[in-house]
């Protein structure tokens, strides 16, 4: 077994007189990966205050999104956790273009702050590339900015991108094989797909992998994602991948975050993810939805901002 993965128990099938054992997926859990990688930040943390320097994030929202109200939360709680500095800063939907860009013009300039990011969607009146293009790469933690897209792809990266990168990390930390693998990625967005498909075929540890890339355009998906040793899926919509989509023992990744009705729940919506829970019975391993990806994806965040709070410090000794 991988490491770093928990085992299901065996479904035991009895099917007139005879017995059918089920194997069901081991359970790739982003909640303790996680924590791994948040111990091993303390202590980078650590030496960066001994040296007189608090890493510091900045999480600006536009508009009162809930989605994002939450994730902005989270990230900020985070901070804390961590012993960081955070600033949120919330402005609202009216907000235009030029104040926006007078706001990363000075998260561009705040000693204080190593690394910031704009909580996507902007409202539509905004021009979201361009004020991407505005944020000092060095502070570009989400790696968005065409710079460090750039670099990420060539294989120089600075930073990688908080969602794939804590796919990748998934990966590496449950011992699952890279290398030559046929890794299929479902969707082509800007901030899962493309990224994840760039870094999964670069020469590096976690990478070296054969990519392709299906997305909603793509014709009999299911034929391209059964040949996956890897499947990672990016598509947005609940349960998209069923078990017949999906190869003997192959490893998958659920990207996704739906929300669906569910009249049981206290909310009366469920987070279920792009994976119909039964793809479980064709899997060697899976990530859950909730408890998989998700942790990863603010834990690479946080990652990258002691990174830039790494790099100030360097710049700033060799002044
Ligand atoms: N919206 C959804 N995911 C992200 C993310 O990773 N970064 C930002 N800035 N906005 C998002």
């Amino acid at each position: 077994m991988p490491r770093n993965v928990s085992a299901c128990a065996k479904v035991i099938n009895i099917k007139r007189g005879s017995l059918t054992v089920i194997m069901t997926a081991d359970l790739i859990l982003g909640k303790e990966i996680s924590q791994q990688i948040y111990g091993e930040l303390d202590a980078r943390i650590d030496r960066l205050k001994k040296n007189g320097i608090t890493p510091g994030l900045a999480v600006v929202l536009v508009g009162d999104d809930p989605a994002s109200q939450t994730y902005v939360r989270m990230k900020g709680k985070m901070c804390q956790e961590l012993g960081m500095h955070s600033d949120t800063i919330i402005m609202p939907e009216t907000t235009t273009q030029e104040e926006l860009l007078a706001r990363v013009s000075e998260l561009n300039e705040n000693p204080d702050i190593h690394g910031f990011l704009i909580q996507l969607p902007l409202p539509k009146h905004i021009d979201e590339q361009a004020v991407i293009n505005s944020i000092d790469p060095s502070k570009d933690v989400d790696c968005f900015h065409p710079f460090n897209v750039g670099r990420m792809l060539i294989g120089e990266p600075e930073f990688l991108p908080a969602t794939p990168a804590g796919v990748q990390q998934l990966l590496i930390r449950s011992g699952v094989k890279t290398d030559g693998k046929h890794v299929v990625v479902v969707g082509r967005s800007n901030i899962v797909g493309k990224p994840m498909a760039a870094m999964m075929v670069q020469k590096a540890i976690g990478a070296n992998s054969t990519v392709t890339v299906v997305h909603s355009r793509t014709e009999d998906i299911g034929s391209i994602t059964r040949q996956a040793d890897i499947l990672i899926v990016a598509i947005g919509k609940a349960g998209f991948i069923t078990p017949g989509m999906v190869k003997e023992g192959a490893v998958v990744i659920d990207v996704g975050t739906n929300h669906i009705p569910d009249p049981a729940a206290k909310k009366g919506t469920r987070l279920v993810g792009d994976v119909d829970e039964n793809v479980k019975e064709k899997a060697s391993a899976m990530t859950p939805v909730p408890g998989g990806v998700g942790p990863m994806t603010i834990c690479m965040l946080m990652s990258n901002t002691v990174h830039a709070a790494e790099r100030a410090y360097e710049r700033k000794c060799s002044q």
